[in-house]
């Protein structure tokens, strides 16, 4: 009797001092579509495994908000968030807010494209772990393009002729919410992807080149921009100006759009038993800038990182480890449509039956043209504000691109140490 009740006593001092030892850790997830569900869920697995407790942070869905809001808490040397979600563009701006996680990874990082731990790597410090990444697609209708006799798209010119056929038959035919093409407007990092593509893909470069001079003064560059601002009010809506990728996908998926420009998360939710367009949507490539121009889909996605100012550096670190893992990111892969940052997920049979165009699309991911990140590192979110900004005048119609570029560019160059970035 009393070794039992010794036994059950030091139980009850393991269970207690168990919990005493357990940390709770506070991870951002994104919050666009599904983002939040499904990182509550594995963050949860390894809770439990671990014995430890998690608290989610809601954060915007809006890129450029959730900068601001890291800015913000890093800059105060807040200990608000042990893990957080950080985008593809931004290892440069928290590199020193952000611990070096090579001490824990164990060589992990090596299971990822070599492209995006390079990107996540500065001063050769590892500040984040790759997670899933994205690239700018073209969402469409496969049953109006149909009706319609039409094909995909492969040109800018050819979508603007076909999304102006099928929004005025549709319209005529009762449909009167019909919309061409959507996709991101408002003045944010969105902007700045998706006008990265149509100046790229009309050969206009990349605003900033690699060697760090400033290209985005030049007339294919404008030529791609004033088309733009053309689809504002004909085959895009007005509101588009302040439209986020939620924004565009609420649109497409209520059946209010024959085309969208957005990223791959879209897929799982437009396909999902309560969406109107459910087997409905193909994907493609962007169109190409004219016979002479390319496909271009902007790089984007996300990683994880563990803020340097993290009471628990070593626990958030292996959660990191865990959700960046091939496991973990299959199954994102397979209920979310998350691409995976790990090459050998592509061949995975459940991956590719719950996506069947992400291997035909892997091309489209190889040749994704970053924003000016690395070459501008700190600095980049001016940059890019600067270009949204500028983009977003020549959309609203309150300036002609040839103008704005020209403005932009002298700007750049001026915040540019020398005039030129290096
Ligand atoms: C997506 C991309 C990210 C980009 C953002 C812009 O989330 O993955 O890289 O900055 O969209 O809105």
């Amino acid at each position: 009797m009393v070794k039992i009740k010794a036994a059950v006593l030091i139980l009850a001092l393991m269970l207690v001092a168990g919990r005493a030892g357990a940390a709770t850790l506070r991870i951002a997830c994104g919050s666009a579509g599904v983002d939040q569900d499904i990182c509550r869920v594995s963050a949860n697995v390894w809770a439990e495994k671990t014995g430890n407790q998690i608290e989610f942070v809601n954060m915007p869905n809006d890129a450029s908000e959730t900068l601001t809001l890291y800015r913000q808490l890093l800059n105060s040397g807040s200990d608000q968030i042990d893990v957080m979600q950080i985008d593809a563009v931004w290892p440069g701006i928290f590199a020193n807010q952000l611990i070096d996680l090579r001490p824990y990874s164990k060589g992990q990082e090596h299971q990822s494209f070599p492209s995006l731990v390079a990107n996540d790597t500065v001063n050769g410090r590892l500040v984040a772990m790759p997670w899933f990444i994205d690239t700018g697609l073209l969402f469409y209708r496969k049953d109006l393009l149909e009706k319609y006799h039409l094909n995909v798209p492969t040109t800018w010119d050819e979508l603007d002729a076909y999304a102006s056929r099928i929004q005025r038959a549709e319209r005529a035919s009762g449909n009167e919410k019909m919309w061409g093409f959507v996709w991101q407007g408002r003045a944010y990092e969105g902007l700045s992807c998706d006008a990265l593509e149509w100046i790229s893909s009309y050969n206009g470069g990349d605003v900033i080149d690699d060697r760090g001079q400033v290209t985005v003064d030049n007339p294919a560059a404008a030529r791609a921009l004033d088309l733009a601002a053309k689809w504002v009010g004909s085959i895009t809506p007005r509101a588009v100006l302040n439209y986020g990728e939620e924004d565009a996908r609420g649109v497409f998926q209520a059946g209010n759009a024959v085309f969208m420009r957005n990223w791959p998360y879209v897929w799982s939710i437009a396909n999902r038993s309560d969406s109107p367009v459910r087997g409905r949507v193909g994907i493609a490539s962007l169109p190409k800038g004219g016979a002479d121009g390319k496909s271009v889909g902007a790089l984007g996605g996300w990683q994880l990182a563990v803020s340097r100012y993290s009471r628990n550096p070593k626990l958030a670190a292996n959660l990191v480890m865990y959700l960046t893992s091939a496991e973990v990111q299959r199954k994102r892969a397979i209920q979310a449509s998350f691409n995976p940052t790990i090459p050998s997920l592509y061949s995975d049979k459940g991956v590719r039956q719950a996506n069947p165009y992400m291997v035909s699309l892997l091309p489209t991911l190889n040749a994704a043209v970053a924003r000016p990140s690395a070459v501008t590192g700190s600095e980049y979110s001016e940059v890019s504000a600067q270009f949204w900004n500028a983009a977003h005048e020549v959309l609203a119609g309150h300036d002609h691109a040839a103008n704005a570029l020209a403005k932009l560019s002298v700007s750049l160059k001026r915040l540019a140490p020398n005039g030129v970035w290096q």
